[in-house]
């Protein structure tokens, strides 16, 4: 398990499924927005970069999303609030994203073998789907500005808790176990946790509550999308 982009750029991740966890909330806003049925994602790093591919490619079902600051950029289509992409404006469009962390990690997770898309809302379907693939694990946690963040800790605890449930003969390393704790002693109240969080607490402060609380529905989603040649997708 990692805690941060910094620390997945400097692994071998030949052989690997890494699992990329931005909890809150670039990767449960995916899920959501696989849901409404969205076609694909492509994360970049820049807003400059997001704005040259939409251009570039200057296609009627690409748009623009994400965020900084937790709030959507000027002259973008889609924030990275779940609520942004309900099905009447994102089925059948590929959204070119850029979020503080979460596309940071998505892009240093490029060298795996399998690249796959972890929140709270897919943990079991995610768990069967790794137990499928039989590869080693790398939970990788978007972290916050290349910072531990307890959120995506706890998300990479409930996935390994769905792990262990699924039958999963797991071997955990130190940093995973200690997430598989934590998770435990978050569960039972886990928006409230999620909300005490110093991401959470941002997100609520800027009107962005209800965010965390759909972020927090643990199995709301059966939807594993990969990150494979540069796009999210869902692949079956
Ligand atoms: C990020 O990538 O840093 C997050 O998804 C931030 C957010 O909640 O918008």
């Amino acid at each position: 398990m990692v805690f941060t982009p910094g620390e997945l750029e400097k692994r071998d991740l030949q052989g690997k499924a890494v699992v990329v966890i931005d909890a809150l909330r670039a990767t449960s806003t995916m899920i959501e927005a696989f849901e409404n049925g969205c076609a694909a994602f492509i994360p970049v790093l820049t807003v400059e970069e997001a704005k040259r591919k939409v251009a570039e490619c200057a296609k009627p079902d690409f748009s623009l999303g994400g965020e900084r600051g937790g709030r959507m950029v000027e002259g973008f289509q889609f924030g990275n609030s779940p609520r942004d992409y309900p099905a009447d404006k994102v089925c059948g469009k590929t959204v070119v994203m850029t979020t503080t962390n979460g596309t940071r990690a998505l892009v240093a997770a490029r060298g795996a073998a399998k690249v796959l898309i972890g929140a709270f809302m897919n943990r079991t379907a995610l768990a069967k789907r790794l137990i499928q693939e039989g590869r080693d694990v790398l939970m990788a946690c978007a972290g916050e500005k290349d910072q531990f963040c307890l959120e995506d800790t706890l998300c990479a605890g409930a996935i390994i808790d769905s792990l262990e449930k699924a039958g999963a003969a797991v071997s955990l390393s130190d940093s995973g176990l200690a997430a598989n704790r934590l998770f435990h002693s978050s569960e039972d109240s886990l928006c409230r946790k999620l909300l005490e969080c110093e991401w959470g607490r941002y997100l609520e402060s800027i009107g962005l509550g209800p965010d965390v609380e759909i972020c927090a529905r643990m199995d709301s989603s059966s939807i594993v999308p990969v990150f494979e040649e540069g796009r999210i997708f869902l692949d079956r």
